[in-house]
């Protein structure tokens, strides 16, 4: 018999594995682990369940191409159905839910859709660049936290039609719904790392948590009533979200399906383009001469002028950096999937058998380095192998920070056009300097990942206004 055991550190009784992960940061000690194993696989137990972690190339795309491994929340995206229940991210698979939202949503997220958001996403971004410029070069920017506004406010101008206004208000007077959703993922993610038994000793934490949910509800539902009572022909997310028909039944979306999606577009949209975008700053002021070959392809492009939609696809260096910076930093770092309907043994690389139908996670962070696929410069920060042209040779499934099948991000083409306009724009009018020239990059967990204290100077071009 070849089946090999799949290694793993010994469980403890009850507690399992438990102490071998940092509940504050898990992305890390899952990946700390794997470097630990020699080889792609291993298993940990966590509460009562059994979970695989795989890493390689070769045992990833195997499990991705393979039809019975389907999506399946856990975590905080399980714990997040206490708020958007049986939206598109949180759903399980065979929800019905999760059908009708897709072929209802789907068009309203393709290129020529996303296009016509053109006009908000530039809105938002020159907001930005406003702001970083009257911040002066002397000032420490947390980009990271500004570029999550940047993406929050845009999801909620497309999504709820409705302005944060994040960059012109105080720091600590966040919009209403803003600070509901800062509450509820603090929460979700306490949720997420403790017992259910737990969870429901905490009154004042869940009354919070109900308060919280309810005033998120309200809130989109008076946006959905609005719109009804001021139609509107504007090809947004909220109008795809209140008019659009299931091409399969002909149906419309409930009210209730209407607000968990609309909620789950800011959850699943935001802190990832954010930090996408924080990432990208990062890598190009660390790399200089990345740095200055987009900043010329920008300059080519718009000179001293307005950007215009028709720029977008003449920035492919631009594009190239996005999928360099989520190739090394895939801000969704891991994805779980789960075997469904299969019967008898389930083996992985023909020689690892599962125990049953038991979750797989897939660490993102080592199939984007794995060298058989990304050489032996796989670290290093090289849009040049993200052009169109190598890009189109990977091999499938080699490069997937926007996960698979099905269940991939149904937002890839707004997070790619919101981030492009962003890119653009900050880079015409502003260059970018470390606070600390010695900075190291260091990571942090929240919902997704995120670099930690990435402080900045931004400094007015020389030669633009
Ligand atoms: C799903 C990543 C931006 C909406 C996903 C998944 C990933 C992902 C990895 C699959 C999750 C899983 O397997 O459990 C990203 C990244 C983004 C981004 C890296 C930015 C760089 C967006 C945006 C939106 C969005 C801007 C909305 C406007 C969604 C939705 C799903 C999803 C609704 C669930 C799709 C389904 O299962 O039907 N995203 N996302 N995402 N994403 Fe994104």
């Amino acid at each position: 018999d070849k089946r090999e055991a799949i290694p793993g550190p010994s469980p403890l009784p009850l507690l399992g594995n438990i102490r071998d992960i940092d509940v504050k940061n898990t992305v890390r000690s899952l990946n700390e682990l794997a470097d630990s194993y020699a080889g792609p696989i291993y298993r940990l137990k966590l509460g009562v369940a059994n979970v695989i972690i795989i890493s390689s190339y070769e045992l990833v795309n195997e499990v991705l191409a393979r039809k019975e491994f389907i999506k399946y929340p856990v975590g905080t995206v399980m714990r997040m159905r206490d708020v958007i229940h049986d939206s598109l991210i949180t759903a399980f698979h065979h929800e019905e839910n999760w059908a009708i939202a897709h072929r209802t949503l789907v068009p309203a997220f393709g290129p020529l859709a996303i296009k016509q958001m053109f006009r908000e996403m530039h809105d938002i971004g020159s907001q930005l660049v406003q702001k970083w410029t009257q911040t002066g070069a002397d000032a420490a920017i947390d980009v990271a936290e500004d570029l999550q506004s940047l993406a929050l406010d845009t999801l909620a101008l497309c999504a709820m039609d409705t302005r944060f206004n994040s960059f012109s208000r105080d720091a600590d007077q966040p919009h209403k719904l803003v600070d509901a959703l800062n509450g509820i993922f603090t929460e979700v993610t306490m949720r997420a790392a403790r017992p259910a038994w737990f969870t429901k000793l905490q009154w004042s934490a869940n009354r919070k948590f109900d308060e919280n949910n309810a005033f998120l509800r309200k809130l989109a539902h008076e946006v959905i009533d609005h719109r009804r009572a001021n139609p509107s022909d504007k090809k947004d997310l909220l109008n795809a979200l209140v008019s659009g028909k299931d091409p399969a039944t002909g149906k419309r979306l409930t009210d209730d399906c209407i607000i968990n999606n609309m909620m789950a577009f800011l959850i699943a949209g935001s802190e990832t383009t954010g930090n996408l975008l924080a990432f990208l700053l990062y890598y190009l002021v660390a790399n200089p001469k990345a740095y200055a070959t987009l900043q010329k392809e920008i300059d080519q492009v718009l000179g001293n002028g307005p950007l215009v939609p028709e720029h977008l696809s003449k920035l492919p260096y631009t594009k190239a950096c996005l999928r360099e910076a989520l190739r090394l930093q895939p801000t969704v770092p891991v994805l779980a999937v789960k075997p469904v309907d299969v019967e008898g043994p389930i083996l992985l690389g023909k020689k690892w058998e599962l125990d049953g139908p038991q979750t797989i996670l897939v660490l993102l962070h080592h199939l984007h380095r794995d060298a058989s696929v990304w050489g032996d410069d796989a670290e290093d920060f090289k849009p040049e192998r993200m052009l169109d042209q190598n890009f189109a040779k990977l091999p499938p499934n080699a490069w997937k920070p926007f996960g698979n099948g099905q269940r991939a991000c149904i937002g890839n083409e707004f997070a790619f056009q919101e981030a492009t306009i962003a890119v653009a724009l900050l880079f015409q009018k502003l260059d970018f300097f470390f606070v600390d020239p010695d900075y190291k990059l260091s990571i942090k967990q929240a919902a997704s990942i995120k670099p930690a204290n990435l402080f900045m100077r931004a400094k007015p071009r020389a030669g633009v206004d």
